[in-house]
């Protein structure tokens, strides 16, 4: 298993290109699924749940030519045909986003059989909400040995109030609502970037989609979508991570390639913890030459303050000075962090949903072990500022949703190395 090798103490000098979005690529890939004709997809990360996607898509029988090379960065999908409409268990258990097949599957083939994808380092995070849309347009779903089976002859459009706001539930029905007989719409829709990428490919393919990125979307059903070619939004929490290491360790950093849009609340909330940004048209600065003083902050849903960056800033509130008090209000067990960053010195009272860290605290390298995806990167942060040598082990976690951090952060003057060679 790859493990980090983290000297901190660098200040991050330079510029540091962000990534197309992960989370936007997944359900853009699976959209691929809807059509007979090829899908193009540009600025894709060369992250690991990308390559989880490759194979579930091609084990479905869909051709799937993901680029290096001259292609760089390029995926192109042809699902001609869909041969076995099918998530297995292998796949679903390593990347739970493999749910977002199941809307596609239904619309194009009628069946689908996923995995369901049972528990999560962060929580419970079951998925009844996109199986209760799915019912709404009139599929039939069962469940037998932990795999949802449903069926329908072709799914008919229907009003859906979704209980709660769900980031892949809402791109699971945008996506089967486009081949639905009829209008769909979904109330209380979620607002991400990544639900409006989505539909901006969708329409592209042919779809009749209004409304994406607000909470009420329309969808007026089509009988047939085409292929497209599309380009990836840029990735707002790769951004965001990077924007609290050049506040973190004191730096000069440009964070370049970015939809600075997207990343309103993460920037106010630095500029409450008193860090300096500049902000011109693709691309954010930030200067850590001030002072950090404490700021509390909430997760919300979109446009509030992603509880994707929630780690990250633990990290950067270990080194503000006063008391900050965390809320993660989407996921339950989101703080699996906190007990690694207390290894280093930080000093983090946990209470329910609550995290209270007390600042600054002199973080000290040790030996840490990565739980998720933005809990690794809180540990990555947190280790560019501590005193030593610090090993963070299971790093397989952040290279599903970062690419080439080291690299990246390395080029920006981080001393980090790889040990192993476990690169997606
Ligand atoms: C997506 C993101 C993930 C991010 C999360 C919240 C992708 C691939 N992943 O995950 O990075 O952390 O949004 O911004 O885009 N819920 C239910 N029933 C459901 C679905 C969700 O109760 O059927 C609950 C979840 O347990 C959670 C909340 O709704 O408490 C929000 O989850 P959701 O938005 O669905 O997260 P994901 O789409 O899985």
């Amino acid at each position: 298993m790859d493990k980090f090798v983290i000297r901190g103490g660098e200040p991050l000098l330079g510029t540091v290109r962000v990534s197309g979005a992960k989370n936007a690529a997944l359900p853009c890939m699976a959209a691929a699924l809807l059509t007979d004709q090829p899908v193009t997809l540009e600025n894709i990360p060369l992250v690991r749940d990308i390559e989880t996607t490759r194979k579930l898509l091609a084990a479905m029988g869909a051709e799937v030519e993901l680029g290096y090379g001259r292609a760089h960065h390029r995926t192109t999908i042809h699902a001609e045909k869909v041969a076995t409409p099918e998530a297995s268990y292998e796949l679903v258990k390593t990347m739970r986003a493999s749910t977002l097949v199941l809307g596609p599957l239904m619309a194009r083939c009628g069946r689908a059989r996923v995995s369901l994808p049972g528990g999560c380092a962060i929580g419970q995070r079951p998925i009844d909400l996109h199986i209760k849309g799915l019912e709404r347009l009139g599929a039939k779903i069962t469940q037998d040995h932990g795999y949802i089976e449903a069926t329908a002859s072709r799914l008919k459009g229907a009003e859906i109030v979704l209980d709660k706001i769900t980031v892949t539930g809402t791109e699971d029905l945008l996506m089967a609502a486009t081949l639905a007989e009829g209008e769909t719409i979904l109330q209380n829709a979620a607002r991400e970037p990544e639900v409006a990428d989505l539909a901006a490919l969708l329409n592209k393919m042919g779809a009749k989609i209004e409304g994406a990125g607000t909470p009420t979307i329309r969808v007026k059903g089509v009988s047939k979508l085409k292929g497209a070619k599309h380009r990836i939004i840029p990735d707002r929490i790769e951004a965001g991570t990077f924007l609290i290491a050049g506040a973190l360790t004191g730096g000069d950093l440009n964070i370049a390639g970015c939809e600075p849009d997207h990343l309103a609340a993460i920037l106010s909330k630095l500029k409450e913890t008193g860090v300096k940004t500049k902000v011109t048209a693709d691309c954010v600065r930030v200067m850590g030459d001030n002072p950090l003083t404490a700021a509390d902050v909430t997760t919300e849903e979109y446009p509030g303050f992603p509880t994707d960056m929630q780690a990250q800033f633990m990290a950067l509130a270990t080194q503000a000075e006063g008391a900050a008090v965390i809320t993660e209000n989407i996921f339950e067990n989101r703080f699996m962090h906190a007990l690694e960053l207390v290894r280093m010195g930080a000093n983090i009272k946990i209470e329910g949903r609550r995290a209270v860290v007390r600042g600054k605290s002199p973080l000290s390298a040790a030996a840490v072990l990565a739980s998720d995806l933005r809990a690794s990167a809180s540990l990555v942060l947190a280790a560019l500022v501590a005193d030593g040598e610090t090993i963070i082990d299971r790093v397989y976690h952040i290279d599903r949703g970062y690419e080439k951090i080291e690299e990246k952060l390395k080029g920006v003057g981080a001393q980090i190395r790889r040990i192993g060679n476990m690169l997606p």
